[in-house]
């Protein structure tokens, strides 16, 4: 939920009070800048502390001392960033998160002066982004709430040696972590408060930035053709949606860039319903559509000179009377028909539809999807890569790249004719199950009948959207992944 953690930055001052974060490598050493302001009683009770703690220094640990007297803070948190060699891969939104992991209290002096490192205003900026996911909480719906642990609220203020580059850098910054937090909000949400409907509304709370909104509610999905997205909701008491957003921060008329959302508030399986257990995560399988909105928030947060499109299909999947069977032949918006082998492969359906409505109607440079498509993606990489699905290798290339600088790694999979055979139908174009073996690629492969040889990605990110291996700047069900992935991918090759 909505943080109110305060971030500053300033010239290097004394601290208020509260904790005073210091980093030290291997050596226990802080700068030589900082030791003197420290001064040699605090170095030297850092060292003394350390060696009872049996604290190295080593990177991603930390340890607590009292602050002595003289320095007027109540605490030292002492942050390890491990031997010189380490240091050139630092991750520094993990460095942030660890550092609000350890701060305990509401204020607290981090003095940015690493030994042997120099801060950029780009690293500083990450470094309070990490503190800003890591201080996540969600409980909303918790009548009595747990302050026993680091939460939302609190003031860091980061000392460095350039605050306005610091401060200028981390505006947008800034709202790349609301952007996450947005994501991991909607994620979170039950399904009963948030349905399609519900969720096109919070989509449309983007017009606040200069985003703008359509809403496609049934009539006119009718009026298009999209009948795999609306056989997919039609087992729900609750209409189906399409959110268009729009950010046009580009040239006027420049060809926009796409990115696509599965946004399935609710995956019972429907007629081919999903055991009971672990199915509550199915509130989670709008994870793809929850990026969009978070990174549309981002890219308008920071005005990114790009002209971008971000579109989600919303639908509820859910067995009852009315609802699609095994056997239903569906003719999609495109014209090509598809056999319903499981009504469980839904997130294929509404994609497919929304894929070429956003082809046909935007002319887009490239389009991205990010799905919850498969469980087969699980098995495939685990929880540690998405899978990246791609009929163009530049584009492909580029978010490889954005992945490894962000730490949301994506890992590529293949495409090809082997798998366009395997979900041949006897009935129909195509069909929507090829069962288990290759079936994240045959998931994919379904999708690119749909993009008419646009330049195109597909992530699927079952495994990284939720009850993800939890790192410093995550520690939630929810990881609000991709928002910052995509955004740097914007970043580094489609603006200006
Ligand atoms: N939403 C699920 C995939 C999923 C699984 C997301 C686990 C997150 C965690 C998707 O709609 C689905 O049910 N896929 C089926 C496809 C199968 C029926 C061909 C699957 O992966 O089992
Ligand atoms: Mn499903
Ligand atoms: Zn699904």
């Amino acid at each position: 939920m909505a943080d109110s953690i305060k971030i500053d930055f300033q010239a290097p001052v004394a601290a208020e009070g509260g904790d005073l974060v210091v980093f030290v490598g291997e050596t226990l050493k802080p700068s030589s800048a900082v030791a003197k302001r420290l001064g040699p009683k605090a170095v030297d009770l850092i060292a003394k502390v350390a060696a009872v703690e049996s604290f190295k220094g080593k990177a991603k640990s930390a340890m607590v001392v009292a602050a002595p007297a003289g320095l007027s803070a109540d605490r030292l948190v002492v942050v390890g960033i491990g031997a010189e060699k380490d240091r050139a891969g630092l991750d520094w939104a993990q460095l942030g998160g660890l550092v609000a992991g350890k701060v305990a209290g509401k204020t607290a002096t981090v003095w940015v002066d690493l030994p042997g490192v120099e801060a950029s205003p780009e690293n500083v900026a990450d470094m309070a982004l990490g503190v800003r996911l890591r201080r996540y909480t969600f409980d909303r719906y918790k009548t009595r709430k747990d302050d026993s642990k680091p939460n939302g609220t609190g003031r860091f203020v980061f000392a460095v040696s350039d605050p306005a580059a610091a401060k200028k850098a981390f505006k947008a910054a800034d709202g790349i972590a609301t952007g996450v937090l947005l994501a991991r909000d909607l994620v979170n949400e039950p399904p009963n408060v948030l349905g399609p409907k519900e969720f096109a509304a919070r989509a449309e709370a983007l017009t606040k930035l200069g985003v703008e909104i359509e809403i496609l509610d049934e009539k006119a999905m009718q009026k298009l053709g999209m009948r795999a997205l609306l056989g997919v909701g039609q087992g729900s008491s609750r209409g189906s949606r399409v959110a268009i957003m729009r950010w046009n921060g580009g040239k006027a008329g420049a060809q926009p860039i796409a990115f696509i959302g599965k946004g399935v508030v609710f995956d019972s399986g429907g007629i081919s319903i999903k055991p009971g257990g672990g199915m509550e995560d199915m509130k989670g399988d709008m994870a793809g559509a929850a990026c969009v909105v978070g990174l549309m928030h981002a890219l308008a947060s920071r005005k990114a000179k790009a002209n971008v499109v971000g579109t989600i299909g919303l639908v509820e999947n859910m067995p009852d009377g009315s609802a699609q069977r095994p056997g239903d032949i569906v003719t999609t918006m495109s014209g090509q028909t598809i056999e319903i082998i499981n009504t469980d492969a839904e997130g294929r359906l509404v994609l497919a539809d929304v894929l070429w409505y956003v082809q046909d109607r935007f002319k887009p440079k490239f389009m991205i999807d990010l799905a919850t498509l498969t469980g087969a993606i699980l098995v495939a990489l685990a929880q540690e890569y998405a899978g990246l699905f791609s009929n163009n290798d530049e584009l492909a290339q580029r978010i490889a790249e954005a992945g490894k600088a962000t730490g949301e790694r994506v890992w590529r999979m293949p495409l090809g004719p082997e798998f366009d055979k395997m979900i041949e139908s006897k009935f129909a174009d195509m069909k929507n199950s090829a069962g288990r073996h290759g079936g994240s690629s045959t998931a994919a492969s379904l999708l690119q009948k749909f993009v008419n040889d646009v330049p195109w990605a597909h992530l699927d990110i079952a495994g990284t959207a939720m009850g993800s291996p939890q790192s410093e700047t995550n520690k939630g069900w929810s990881s609000g992944w991709g928002v910052r992935l995509l955004d740097r991918l914007v970043r580094d090759h489609y603006e200006g």
